[in-house]
């Protein structure tokens, strides 16, 4: 049983990265309760301003004008409620898992005012600390003096195998459900569209602590990273430093 950590001066910064599907969202929703901090999926609100993007109907004119998505930007709210994601007060959690938002979410990432207004957002939710941040450029762009730093791997195939189990736990089955070789090939674009764009593309920090998790169970990576954390609260306690 861990000791939680909401009050005081021991709350720091977890930052944790890497692809898609390497187990970065279980693995920061778990840390955090563990610790009583406050769990941020970035990637939730990406996946909210694509989904606004696409509600409004604009995708087509934003990849021709990206400038167009500037008024869209300026009244966004994104808020988190539990495990509840709320885009300008509508809960749209399940909304923003559905494939049409997963297939334009890289693109819409890649723009310089999204990133930008998401980037503030995301530097206030952490500014009192106690959090768990998980994306792609936490540890590299979001918040580069994160006390703790993860970067987590998966083989691609392994990660395929993951997002298979988890779209047939959610009832897909049958030709709802698409084969892992599929998944794979998804993946792999995903990866490569995330590390090769221009704005913070997918990195890791040079401070950062990889852990590969193709070979972990759940248990095993969220084990891993508490440990690192308590003793990082632990020696920033020391030190006076968080
Ligand atoms: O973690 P996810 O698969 O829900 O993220 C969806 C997309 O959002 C991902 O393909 C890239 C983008 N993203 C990003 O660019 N920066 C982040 N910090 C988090 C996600």
């Amino acid at each position: 049983m861990l000791v939680k950590h909401t009050t005081g001066n021991n709350r720091i910064i977890i930052a944790i990265d890497g692809p898609a599907a390497s187990g970065k969202s279980t693995t920061a929703r778990k840390v955090a309760e563990k610790l009583g901090y406050t769990y941020i999926d970035t990637g939730a609100m990406f996946r909210s301003v694509t989904l606004k993007v696409l509600d409004l109907g604009m995708i087509d004119a934003v990849r021709q004008f990206p400038e167009s998505i500037l008024p869209l930007l300026q009244d966004l709210t994104v808020a988190f409620r539990g495990e509840r994601v709320f885009l300008d007060g509508r809960d749209v959690s399940a909304a923003i898992r559905e494939n049409r938002v997963s297939r334009e979410v890289s693109f819409v990432s890649s723009l310089a005012p999204v990133r930008d207004r998401l980037r503030r957002m995301q530097q206030e939710m952490g500014s009192r600390k106690g959090v768990v941040m998980d994306g792609r450029d936490i540890g590299t762009v979001v918040f580069p003096d994160a006390e703790l730093k993860i970067f987590l791997v998966a083989d691609a195939r392994e990660r395929a195998k993951r997002r298979y189990a988890e779209l047939a736990a959610k009832g897909a089955s049958g030709s709802g459900l698409p084969d892992i070789g599929m998944l794979e090939q998804e993946i792999l674009e995903r990866d490569r569209a995330d590390a090769e764009r221009e704005l913070a593309p997918l990195e890791k920090h040079p401070d950062a602590i990889e852990i590969d998790t193709s070979e972990l169970s759940i248990d095993e990576q969220v084990g891993k990273v508490s440990r690192l954390a308590l003793e990082k609260i632990a020696s920033c306690a020391m030190t006076g430093k968080s």
